[in-house]
This record gives C-alpha cells, sequence and structure tokens, in this order.
C-alpha cells in the first residue's frame, strides 16, 4: 500500500520524538512512588489515541493503576481486532549499570536506550501509530479496539476484573499483540505459546532474634543455611526439578514437533557468547530451545537475609527470605503447582525452624493455534514486509492476560512480537532498534488487512 509507505515516510520523525516523549514518563507499576507517573503516562496514552485517530478513548480507573480504552469503529459488519499492551514498566534498579538514565531515552547506533523501550511502550505505540497510518489515509480494513493496561508487569490482577466486567465493550475477533520476540530481523518469527507463572515467597525462621555467631553459632540452625540447602535439593543432578508431582500435568511434545522446533535457527555457541557463559545449564535431555520454551523451569529470583552492609559483622540471622517462581507449560495450573510447591517447601523444612510460603501472582501457559485464519494473517503480514516467511517458535516469557482473554471473552490471541531476546527487557541497558520500531509500524495494518480480508472465509 503506496498511501501507508508515504504517510508513514513523512511523520517517522515525529513517530520517533512521540515514543521518546512516552519513554521519558517513569511509568513503573510495581512502586507505588511513581503511581503518579503511572496515572499521568495513562493520560498521555489515551490523547495519542485520540490523535491517532480513535472515536473515543477513555483513561478507566481500576483498584491498582488505570487501563487506557479507545477505539475506531468503521462498520459493525467488518470483523474487531483488539489490540493489548502495556504501558507500564519494571524498576528501572540496579541504575548504576545503565550507560545512561533509564527514563532519559538516546538513540545509539540506531537503538534506542530507555527502560519501556521493548517492553512494551516501543512495540504497543507502534500500533497507535499503525492506527493513525490506516485512519489518516482512510484505509482502515475493519474496525479496531485498543485496550492497554497499566499492571502488566505486576500480575494485571485488575485487568482480569475488567475483562469479566467489559465482555460487551470488548466484543471482538481476534486479540492481536506485540509484547514478544522474534529470533531474529533476518529469521522472522512468531511465538506461538507463552509459558505460565507461580510466583512465590518464602521465609526461614530459626531463632527468635539475631544472635552472636560466636556465641551461639554452631549449636542453633542458621536460616541462610538452611534456605539454601532447601533452595538447591529442588533440582536433582539432572536438573530436574524434585517437587512431588509437579511434571504430573505436562504435555510430552510429539517427536515431530521437537524436530519442528529445534530446527529453527539457534547458534549455541553465539548464545554462550553473547551472555558470558562458558556452559549452558538445564534440564538433562532437552536442547536450549526445549529447556526456554516447552519445559517448565524453576528459579530463585532473590535471596536475602543476615548482614549485608558495609564491613563485617559476625551474626546468626533469624531470618532468611527468598522469592522464587516457577514457568508453567499448558495443562499445568498456576495456583495447582503453587499449592504443591508450598506443601513440598513445608516438608523439606529441618526441626528447627519454621517457614512461610506465601503466593504471589500467577498465569497460565497458553498456545497459540498455528494454522487459525489469525496466525496466517499475521504470517503473510510478516512475509509482505520481510520478504520471508516467519518459522513459529515457543517463547519462553509468560503474558498472563493472554489465558483469560480465551477463557473469559473467548478470544484466540495473535502474538506479532518485534523485540529481539537481547534487548535487555528487565535489565539494565533495554533496548529497542530503531528499525524494529518502523518494521512494526510497517507490518500491523498488513495484518488488519489480510485478517479482514480471510475473515469468514
Ligand atoms: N513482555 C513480557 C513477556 C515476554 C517477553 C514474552 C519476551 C515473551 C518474550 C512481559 O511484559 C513480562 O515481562 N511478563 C512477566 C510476567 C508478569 C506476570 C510479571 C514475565 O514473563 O516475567
Ligand atoms: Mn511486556
Ligand atoms: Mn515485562
Amino acid at each position: 500500500m503506496q498511501a501507508w509507505k508515504d504517510y508513514q515516510a513523512q511523520n517517522k520523525d515525529r513517530f520517533l520524538d512521540e515514543l521518546l516523549d512516552l519513554l521519558r514518563i517513569p511509568s513503573v507499576s510495581a512502586d507505588s512512588k511513581y503511581k503518579g507517573d503511572v496515572a499521568r503516562c495513562a493520560d498521555a496514552v489515551k490523547e495519542h489515541m485520540l490523535k491517532a485517530g480513535c472515536d473515543k478513548a477513555e483513561v478507566c480507573p481500576t483498584a491498582g493503576h488505570p487501563i487506557v480504552y479507545g477505539e475506531k469503529m468503521i462498520d459493525p459488519k467488518l470483523p474487531t481486532v483488539l489490540v493489548y499492551g502495556h504501558y507500564d514498566v519494571q524498576p528501572a534498579d540496579p541504575l548504576n549499570l545503565w550507560t545512561s538514565g533509564p527514563f532519559e531515552p538516546v538513540i545509539k547506533d540506531g537503538k534506542i536506550y530507555a527502560r519501556g523501550a521493548c517492553d512494551d511502550k516501543g512495540q504497543m505505540f507502534m500500533h497507535i501509530k499503525a492506527l493513525e497510518v490506516m485512519a489518516k489515509t482512510n484505509s482502515l480494513p475493519c474496525n479496531i479496539k485498543v485496550m492497554i493496561e497499566g499492571e502488566e508487569e505486576v500480575g494485571s490482577t485488575n485487568l482480569g476484573i475488567f475483562l469479566e466486567n467489559n465482555k460487551e465493550k470488548l466484543k471482538a475477533d481476534v486479540v492481536l499483540i506485540s509484547d514478544t520476540s522474534m529470533i531474529s530481523m533476518e529469521n522472522p518469527s512468531i511465538e506461538s505459546g507463552l509459558r505460565g507463572l507461580a510466583y512465590m515467597e518464602v521465609e526461614v525462621t530459626g531463632p527468635n532474634r539475631d544472635l552472636h555467631s560466636g556465641v551461639y553459632g554452631g549449636a542453633v540452625a542458621n536460616p541462610i543455611t538452611i534456605l539454601c540447602k532447601m533452595i538447591a535439593s529442588l533440582h536433582d543432578e539432572n536438573n530436574h526439578i524434585t517437587i512431588p508431582a509437579f511434571y504430573d500435568k505436562v504435555e510430552e511434545m510429539s517427536d515431530a514437533d521437537r524436530k519442528a522446533l529445534n530446527s529453527a535457527p539457534f547458534n549455541l555457541d553465539e548464545y554462550k557468547k553473547e551472555l558470558g557463559v562458558s556452559e549452558v545449564w538445564g534440564e538433562k535431555g532437552f536442547t536450549t530451545l526445549e529447556r526456554t520454551g516447552i519445559r517448565p523451569t524453576l528459579e530463585v529470583n532473590g535471596i536475602w537475609g543476615g548482614y549485608i552492609g558495609e564491613g563485617a559483622k559476625t551474626v546468626l540471622p533469624s531470618k532468611a527470605n527468598a522469592k522464587i517462581s516457577m514457568r508453567l507449560v499448558p495443562n499445568q495450573s498456576s495456583d495447582e503447582i503453587s499449592n504443591i510447591f508450598a506443601d513440598h517447601f513445608n516438608k523439606i523444612a529441618p526441626a528447627g525452624v519454621t517457614v512461610k510460603v506465601t503466593a504471589h501472582h500467577g498465569g497460565e501457559a497458553v498456545v497459540t493455534p498455528t494454522n487459525s485464519p489469525a496466525y496466517k494473517a499475521a504470517a503473510k503480514a510478516i512475509e509482505t514486509t520481510f520478504g520471508k516467511e516467519p518459522i513459529p517458535t515457543r517463547g519462553g516469557g509468560s503474558i498472563p492476560i493472554v489465558a483469560l482473554f480465551e477463557k473469559t471473552l473467548g478470544l484466540k490471541t495473535v502474538l506479532l512480537g518485534f523485540g529481539l531476546d537481547n534487548d535487555n527487557i528487565h535489565s539494565p541497558n533495554e533496548k529497542y532498534d530503531v528499525f524494529n520500531y518502523y518494521k512494526g509500524i510497517e507490518t500491523i495494518p498488513y495484518f488488519h488487512k489480510f485478517f479482514t480480508e480471510s475473515f469468514g472465509k
């Protein structure tokens, strides 16, 4: 479509400047200190929706951070695409490892550096700009609803409630999301699944107060030592997870599907080199692509306790804590896994300590079909703008609301992501290639066009 190309070319610089402005707002959902900034970001997103050509846009308050909803309805007989994304970002720390301010975006070597550049402001904003391209050239193929939330990074609890209460408003034919990654620009791909999540916090308590480690050490259990042993016991010598019944519901992939998964371009040496590790690690009997795509895992996200200030303090601490998360695959239930984790963790605690386990947010895994009209429209859109058919892959990350789009709204999702695995999302120096940003804006209108053309066929 020449009109789309021309409009994008003429407005290219502004499209980038507007994204940079959005990245300057520190919309960190996890930290209440940024509540005002999160609200300011929601307002900015709403204004952008209106400017792009939405008939209406609103900031919908929730018990937490607001949801921004906008729509452009052109004809009730045409299909409706519900675009989802998030404007909230992860905390930026550790700050000292950033080479420029996380909320002072800079462009270096064709890459935008800022918290949220890729996850997900850069990617969700492509949809608002793509909508503008289509609306301003009077070439919108279908109805579009856009829902951008502010709590994805903290579990989307209030969005789950919003779906329940707004089924009519959110009526659509498919959900379209750009919040995942591709193999590379040379090897475009589409993630056809997301893992689920169960996130736990544990606390091990020994003596009723911190003790002198010389007076009492050796005679009373040290909760840090005990916690480390308990955590270490959660994997066996083959790096299988040892929690009883953990794998019971895991669906084994057929040999043919495993073969297809492993045929995706992947260079183990480059992978190791890029991460600065001399060897990979993981569940015996599975490749790296399988370990991150189709197998459940258990990770310690943080561990603390005792004295960590300057110098040395001889102390036998009263408590030790850790945050532990498990990535889940289809058929595993987040609640069920949280429960069996809690049972197991309580059971392996030795006498002399007490254990408290609490569950944080979770979410279910999803598989998105690769034979649906929507997936095919996405594949054709990528083929049109990349000149290459995309490879279906399995992503390792989680977007908890996707399972609820299906359960609550009966909608399937297409994951049309343009990030790269090394975009440093959730890490210092998060980046998004300017090329990917423009490529996304160029590709998205074709999804709407091809989806509409295939609709009802
Ligand atoms: N966009 C990511 C998920 C993602 C990243 C999927 C890369 C596939 C490839 C999302 O913002 C995210 O970080 N989700 C969290 C879960 C949430 C409950 C905090 C995650 O995966 O840890
Ligand atoms: Mn995201
Ligand atoms: Mn994220």
